[in-house]
Order: structure tokens, then sequence, then C-alpha cells
């Protein structure tokens, strides 16, 4: 079931569930000899992991690794106004926290593994989520769209891609360095300063547009995490939106705050 507008509206899945839990226990006649028919077990092979709720409790919750990772490195970030030192420091402690108990870069590996593990969770839960909606109907029986529904079906997949793409060019600029003036062997903040150098404007461009789809993508994401783990009732609607809506918006300022200031001059 989804909120709409204030509305609870049932979606294709739960009039499908509804259809087949009435077959599942509508009276069958079966002659008085033969054994008692066999109830038709409702789990799918593949258990919860398979079912639509297992995967939007698969969204969900790599969904909020993913926001707790984007707050500590929005966080970190911001380190460049106390200056180049502070930053340097910052990037260098991520590599060595925890030694000399586990050896240099150990919590990052593991962050960076969790990571990756939490996008292609994230990516395969939403491709077969999207592609069960499609099967589910066959005939396009509506034939002009709600727009609010189409709007934030084209903002989440489209917004989805671009971040992937961003992701790309992020890590070959600032974690690689491999599309950065300073180039791979350079300090974090000399290679964050030189990236974002007024010259090279169009590199914060893409980043405003990138973040601005962080945005976009987590202001859904959020809610819809919220609705799952049913949360989202009528009188929290309004508190759980806007809960949803003040997270993205810090996030963007956060993340475009450093771009931003370096490229007009005020962090040098
Ligand atoms: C817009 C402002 C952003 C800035 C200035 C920024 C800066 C940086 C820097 C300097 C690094 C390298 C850290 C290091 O090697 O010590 C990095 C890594 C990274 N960033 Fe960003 N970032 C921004 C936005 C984002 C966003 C929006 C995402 C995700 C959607 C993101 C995801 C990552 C990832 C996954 C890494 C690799 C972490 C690792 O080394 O394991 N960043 N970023």
């Amino acid at each position: 079931m989804t909120w709409t507008d204030h509305r609870w509206i049932p979606s294709v899945e739960d009039v499908t569930a509804t259809i087949e839990r009435g077959a599942a226990t509508a009276p069958v006649s079966s002659p008085k000899s033969a054994p008692p028919a066999k109830r038709p077990s409702s789990r799918k092979p593949g258990g919860f992991l398979a079912s639509s709720n297992g995967k939007k409790a698969v969204m969900a919750v790599t969904g909020v690794v993913m926001v707790l990772f984007l707050v500590g490195h929005m966080l970190g970030n911001l380190k460049i106004f106390l200056g180049r030192d502070s930053f340097n420091e910052y990037a260098h402690a991520l590599r060595t926290l925890l030694e000399p108990l586990a050896p240099y870069r150990t919590l990052l590996t593991i962050v960076e593994v969790v990571l990756a593990a939490s996008v292609v969770l994230h990516l395969w839960a939403a491709i077969s989520l999207a592609r069960r909606a499609r099967k589910a109907r066959p005939v396009k029986y509506v034939t002009k769209k709600s727009q609010a529904s189409g709007y934030t079906t084209h903002i989440m997949r489209f917004g989805g891609v671009t971040i992937l793409l961003f992701l790309v060019w992020h890590l070959l600029d600032l974690t690689f360095g491999v599309v950065n003036p300073k180039g791979s062997g350079s300090a974090p903040a000399d290679r964050m300063i030189a990236g974002f150098d007024a010259s090279r404007w169009w590199v914060t461009l893409i980043y405003v547009v990138a973040v601005v789809m962080v945005g976009l993508h987590l202001r859904h994401g959020i809610w819809s995490a919220f609705q799952t783990l049913g949360w989202a009732n009528r009188t929290r609607y309004r508190a759980l939106k806007g809960a949803a809506a003040l997270v993205s918006a810090v996030l963007v300022i956060g993340f475009l705050a450093p771009p931003l200031a370096i490229t007009f001059g005020a962090v040098k």
C-alpha cells in the first residue's frame, strides 16, 4: 500500500495478494474418499528475499547504510574549512584507525566492501522490483499515468544512473587522482582544492548536478524506507515527509559547500 496525497492507495501487489489469499482459503469440494487436499503454500521459492517485501527491506537496509556513509563523508569533507592540514589529517586517520591492532587501511577497506555490497544489493532489489511491477501489469489498462508517480519513477531511475556515473568520475578524480590536475601521489586536500579550481568550473557543475540528484533520490528513498518499516501513518505523514526532506537538504548543502567555496575562492 502507498500513501498518495494523504490517502492510502492499495498497490497492484496488495490487490494481487488479496486475490491470492482469497483463492487459497476458498472452500474446495473434494470427494469424501480423497485425501485432504494439500493447502498450497503461499511461500514463494527463495523465501523472504524473493518477495516484494523482502526486496523492499533490502532497499531500506542498504539505503540506511549508504545514508550513514554519506553523513560521515559530508562531515569529513567539511574539514576542508578548517584548513588543508586538518583535512589531510582526517584522510590519514581514515587509513590508520585501528592501527596497530589491524593493518593499514583495515577500517577503510571494511567501509568500501560494505558500501560496494550495499550498492549492488540496492540495485538488484530496485531492478527486480521494477521488473515485477511491469510483469504484474501486462496490459496497459491505465492510459494516463498519474503525474506524481511518473515523476518519482523517473527521478529515481534517472537519478540512480546519474549517481552511479558520477561515482565513477568522483573516484577517478578524488580517490585515484587519475583525472585530477594534482595526480595520484598528491595530498588529499591538494587534490580537492585543485580539482574544484575556478578554471575547472565545469567539474563543480558536474558535482552540483550529481549532488542535487543524490538529494532528490534520498528524499524519496528515505520516505519509502519509512513506509517499508511501517512507520508511515496518517498522523506521522507530514513529520516523516518533512524529516526525509530535511535530511536530504542538509546533505545537499553540506556536500556542496566545499566545492562551491573552493571554486569561488573562499577556501584556498
Ligand atoms: C560533492 C561533494 C563531495 C566531495 C568534495 C567529496 C570528496 C571526496 C574525497 C576527497 C574522497 C577521497 C577520500 C580519501 O581518499 O581520503 C572521496 C571518496 C569517496 N566519495 Fe566523495 N565527495 C563528495 C560527494 C560524494 C557523494 C555525493 C558520494 C556518493 C553518492 C560520494 C562517495 C564517495 C565514495 C564512495 C568515496 C570512496 C571512499 C573510499 O575511499 O573508500 N562522495 N570523496
